[in-house]
């Protein structure tokens, strides 16, 4: 396993599945209260950290909306974004899609010009400073309606060249994929590329409704399609990715205990899976702490690590010639460390 840890370490990798405001770390939150004159309802990191005990995905999410509320400057998106930058570099990172939540903000007085001029800025010196490539994906917040999703569609249109895609987050359950029909048609309209969160806590239907109507290139999360053989195949059939989050999972109690999650499962049947961290300050891993904890409970070997991060280029809304470049760095590190 010693072995594997190391192998896991250096394996160039692409991150498909991270909610900037889910790496927000107590330390700099506590930090950017401060300066920005906020209290915060816990007196130290450690009590923070301590809260951070969710029995679903809607006790994650009332936690993690609070948190957000710290942030109201260009300056503290940019530096929210810088952190994570460094953090994910270390984890041999090479390119990473974000996703950010406007709502959340817009409903804290904060317009989406202060939140992504701050998180671009630092997206542009991670491409600058550590090489790291990167593109934006704006989620729609599922439990508001999509009238909300739609104005801030339009606002979004003079940063149209920064974003790549639009998602969908927030709670699953009560608000299908159906709900925002509109909104994701209209964003195709407009060139956005699209993906959404499905399966996490809702049904195997949820996922083929997503896959239908909203005409996703990738399903975040999907635990739940092994339900449904008719939905596996279509998945393979369309070659349509999942962003796995192993240990968002088991925190947000989507499974018991890691050896039950479906990944291996999903592997063999042939789907292309990827391994991601999520919320990664609020479940305590970052995306190889993700590749070493589902590899152990697993048993996963080098060849199936290989095939995962191979999947996350793949997967990726990268231009081709990048894509192969660093799928040229992976066969270098796979084929050196095998030999
Ligand atoms: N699911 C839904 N919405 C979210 C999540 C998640 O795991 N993380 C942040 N917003
Ligand atoms: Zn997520």
């Amino acid at each position: 396993m010693e072995n594997l840890v190391k192998y896991i370490e250096r394996l160039p990798k692409a991150e498909l599945h991270l909610h900037i405001e889910g790496t927000f770390e107590p330390e700099l939150m506590f930090e950017i209260a401060a300066r920005n004159h906020i209290p915060i309802k816990y007196n130290s990191v450690e009590e923070l950290r301590s809260a951070y005990q969710f029995s679903n995905l809607q006790d994650f999410l009332d936690i993690y909306y609070a948190g957000a509320a710290v942030l109201q400057t260009e300056e503290d998106f940019y530096d929210l974004t810088w952190a994570y930058l460094e953090r994910a570099h270390k984890d041999h990172v090479l390119h990473t899609e974000i996703f950010f939540d406007p709502q959340t903000h817009s409903a804290n007085g904060v317009p989406l010009k202060i939140v992504i001029e701050g998180i671009h800025a630092a997206l542009i010196d991670g491409h600058e400073k550590l090489g790291i490539t990167s593109c934006l994906i704006m989620c729609f917040l599922r439990h508001l309606e999509e009238s909300s999703a739609l104005v801030l569609l339009e606002e979004a249109l003079p940063y149209r060249e920064w974003i790549t895609a639009v998602g969908l987050d927030s709670s699953e359950n009560g608000n299908p994929p159906e709900k925002f029909e509109r909104v994701f048609s209209q964003a195709r309209e407009y060139g956005f590329l699209t993906v959404a969160h499905a399966g996490e806590e809702g049904t195997a239907e949820n996922i083929r409704n997503t896959i239908e109507l909203l005409k996703v290139a990738r399903i975040d999360h999907g635990n739940s399609c092994l339900s449904d053989d008719a939905l596996v195949d279509l998945l393979k059939k369309r070659k349509i990715p999942l962003t796995l989050c192993p240990i968002s999972n088991l925190k947000l109690k989507i499974i018991e205990r890691l050896e039950d999650h479906p990944l291996l499962n999903m592997l063999q049947k042939g789907l292309m899976v990827t391994i991601n961290s999520d919320d990664p300050a609020y479940f305590g891993g970052y995306i190889n702490d993700n590749y070493v904890a589902v590899s152990r409970a697993l048993n996963l070997d080098k060849e199936q690590l290989y095939q995962i991060a191979r999947n996350s280029f793949l997967a990726s809304f990268l231009p081709e010639s990048t894509r192969l470049k660093y799928i040229n760095h992976l066969n270098d590190h796979h084929y050196q460390i095998c030999d």
